[in-house]
């Protein structure tokens, strides 16, 4: 049925798609009985993972980007989701950048995207966030900075994500990779993420003598890194006793696509940017020895992707074009293949 759905989606521009599937979702996940039933009809087989002291009832999550603003995780989760991604969430609301700034290429299977982080900001996401969780999802928030924070100032941004999102959610993600805030990806340089991880590991720390529960920090990086720079970067990550890595984010790079819009400035996900992701978490195990927890996104479209990433190194896998493209049926199919 979804292709039917896809057809008429995809002839809406592409964010207003978006903000109508978030809508539904987060009207659906509103109503007991309409969860009852997308339960029901998206029935997932568990099959548990165990990661950074958390369980996670299969290995699939939703990355961050879907549900910025935390609207609609109690309707997704009803599609079987392990785990959902929020976010990012910057400290102020903010409008992000001029639209158009979400393109789709489908002769790539891709997404081209240059958001921005809009937002409403993390008291608003608090407050979303803040309702009962379903028992099994796991819930993990992406974070990032205003626009005009001054990147020498970073910290103190993230370090207020951190206590306001801290108690409420599972785990936090610390976003340096994003190609659509200026200067971002920059703090993934050896000496800047030196300077960030080590404010924000100690903040961690405190948060978790205060809550008496583990607080798992994970870093999300760019596939646009050279060898030597990812090296530098998993020093630093590994030598603050970072809790894991998500590996990657939307690339900057354009190969081989067919698509007339593959020209938009923005980050390209989808199909195109799967080799490029699945080879960095394969690379990011080698160089751990496999003692860093890897989540493993890019260019996951199906049951196959997942056990590339699996077999790649990654613990846990997450998506999000894929989703665009294959429909909200997609983690059910993925599981009972698996
Ligand atoms: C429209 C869109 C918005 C995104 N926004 C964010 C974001 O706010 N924060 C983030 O860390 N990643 C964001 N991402 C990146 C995804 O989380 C993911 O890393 C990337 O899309 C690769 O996965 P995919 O190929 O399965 O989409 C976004 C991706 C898309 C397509």
């Amino acid at each position: 049925m979804y292709p039917a759905i896809r057809d008429i989606l995809f002839r809406l521009e592409a964010e207003k798609a978006h903000a109508l599937s978030v809508n539904l979702m987060r009207i659906g996940g509103s109503l007991a009985p309409v969860r009852l039933l997308l339960r029901k009809w998206f029935d997932v087989p568990d099959k548990q993972v165990k990661a950074f002291g958390l369980t996670f009832r299969n290995p699939i999550g939703l990355a961050a980007g879907y549900d910025k603003d935390g609207l609609a995780w109690r309707g997704l989760d009803c599609l079987g989701f392990g785990h959902i991604e929020i976010g990012t969430v910057t400290p102020r609301p903010q409008e992000g950048n001029p639209r158009p700034r979400l393109f789709r290429l489908p002769e790539d299977r891709a997404l081209i995207n240059r958001m921005g982080f809009p937002g409403k900001g993390a008291e608003f996401v608090a407050r979303r966030v803040n309702k009962p969780q379903p028992s099994k999802l796991v819930l993990g928030v992406n974070l990032g900075i205003n626009r005009d924070t001054p990147l020498d100032s970073a910290g103190d941004d993230y370090i207020s994500l951190m206590r306001t999102f801290a108690p409420l959610v599972d785990f936090l993600v610390i976003n340096v990779s994003s190609p659509n805030t200026l200067g971002l990806r920059s703090l993934q340089a050896r000496d800047l993420l030196e300077d960030l991880l080590q404010g924000l590991r100690d903040e961690r720390d405190t948060l978790q003598e205060q809550l008496k529960r583990q607080v798992p920090l994970l870093i999300k990086l760019s596939p646009d890194l050279s060898d030597d720079e990812l090296d530098d970067a998993l020093d630093t990550i590994t030598g603050n006793n970072m809790d894991g890595v998500i590996a990657t984010n939307t690339t900057i790079g354009r190969r081989d696509l067919v698509s007339p819009v593959a020209h938009e400035i923005g980050g390209l996900s989808g199909m195109p940017l799967s080799k490029l992701s699945t080879e960095m978490v394969k690379k990011i195990h080698a160089r751990t020895a496999g003692k860093l927890i890897i989540i493993g996104v890019g260019g996951v479209m199906d049951a196959q992707g997942v056990r590339e990433m699996l077999a790649a190194g990654a613990t846990l896998v997450q998506l999000y074009t894929g989703l665009v493209y294959q429909g909200p049926g997609l983690v059910a199919r993925i599981m009972k293949e698996l």
